[in-house]
């Protein structure tokens, strides 16, 4: 496995310069999100936050932005937060066990197992999907690849094979080996495969019934009508709630259900806002882990905005933005991607 990877292993950023911090970012930007996907963000951020530092001393709305379009922002809020762990409990290095790993914020059992493997050559497997995939079809794995045991059982046959040194490199083989030859679904490209021989499931051309998994849990289905109000050539804007979906992140103002122009029409006025013109916006879906948005949208022109009933704001979260900020500040996530695209330039200043 170890002569494979010398031989087929991808290049990748992290893998110039394997410290801590940057294998820690990596494996964390990786734990939702594919590797092309990763670079672009991966650069960026250590560009802005090249250190533990940096990082544990950055603002929320400045690493947030770092993390627009990622999603499963929790991971970067846990990055955030781990570093501040850093900076106060650890005087200001990582640690560099696995089991101290496992201490800080957003570091679970695979990470930390990542870490410190490629970091400090720990003896440790790193299971992540990869490595339950190539587990299960190894020795034909029967049970549940998604529950508890199949983990367990997983390092138990790893802590058995892997090598006394070179140990992350070991993990990175396989993750890659996962990634590019023995494929999820389709099919797996066994005949380049260092492991073929020994494969349990190859033996038994029974390659795509590995891994067994149960069946998956069905999302919730919720309509939702989001718009892009502007006013005084500035757009509408709400930071979400610090708790729940897409936590303290910002958005276009929007509403429950599906709904048609003259309820469109009450519920922009009902924000405060007069409005001159509005316009249909096309559909648009969003997939989250348990739910999907099929959202319709509407375009509204403003000619007044009475922020204030009785003297309180009508919607403490509501404010208008600059299409400045908006491209800088304000971290808009993807679920909003296709009516961020629709936003007029033109109309804001
Ligand atoms: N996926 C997650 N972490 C990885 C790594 N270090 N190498 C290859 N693929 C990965």
């Amino acid at each position: 496995m170890l002569a494979w990877y010398d031989a087929n292993k991808r290049t990748l950023p992290w893998r110039d310069d394997p410290s801590p911090y940057h294998v820690w970012l990596s494996e964390i930007m990786l734990q939702q999100t594919r590797v092309e996907a990763v670079r672009e963000y991966y650069a960026r951020f250590l560009a802005a936050l090249p250190t533990v530092e940096a990082l544990a001393a950055a603002d929320e709305d400045v690493y947030l932005k770092l993390w627009e379009g990622l999603g499963y922002y929790s991971r970067v809020r846990n990055l955030h937060k781990a570093a501040g762990q850093i900076m106060t409990e650890c005087g200001g290095e990582m640690p560099r066990t696995a089991a101290e790993l496992r201490k800080l914020a957003g570091i679970g059992p695979y990470t930390a197992a990542a870490i410190a493997s490629i970091c400090y050559d720990e003896r440790t497997p790193a299971v992540d999907g990869n490595l339950l995939r190539v587990f299960a079809r190894m020795t034909g794995y029967a049970e549940n690849i998604k529950a508890d045991p199949a983990k367990r059982a997983a390092e138990v046959y790893y802590m058995d094979i892997f090598p006394a040194e070179r140990c992350g490199d070991m993990n990175q083989a396989l993750m890659d080996l996962g990634a590019t030859v023995c494929l999820p679904n389709g099919q797996p490209l066994c005949d380049q495969c260092p492991w073929a021989t020994y494969c349990a499931a190859h033996a038994g051309e029974r390659e795509t019934d590995y891994p067994v998994a149960a069946a998956k849990p069905q999302r919730r289905v919720e309509q939702r009508t989001v718009f892009l109000i502007y006013y005084g050539q500035r757009i509408a804007l709400r930071k979400r709630p610090d708790k729940g979906l897409l936590a303290g992140l910002y958005e276009f103002p929007n509403a429950s259900g599906r709904l048609t122009r003259e309820e469109a029409l009450s519920y922009v006025e009902s924000l405060g806002f007069s409005a001159v013109r509005i316009r249909p916006l096309d559909p648009a879906k969003h997939i989250f882990t348990h739910r999907e948005w099929h959202m319709t949208g509407y375009e509204v022109l403003a000619d007044e905005w009475e922020e204030f009933r009785d003297g309180k704001p009508r919607d403490h979260e509501l404010f208008l933005a600059p299409a400045a900020d908006l491209a800088e500040t304000y971290s808009i996530p993807s679920a909003f991607a296709a009516y961020q695209a629709a936003i007029r330039t033109d109309y804001l200043g």
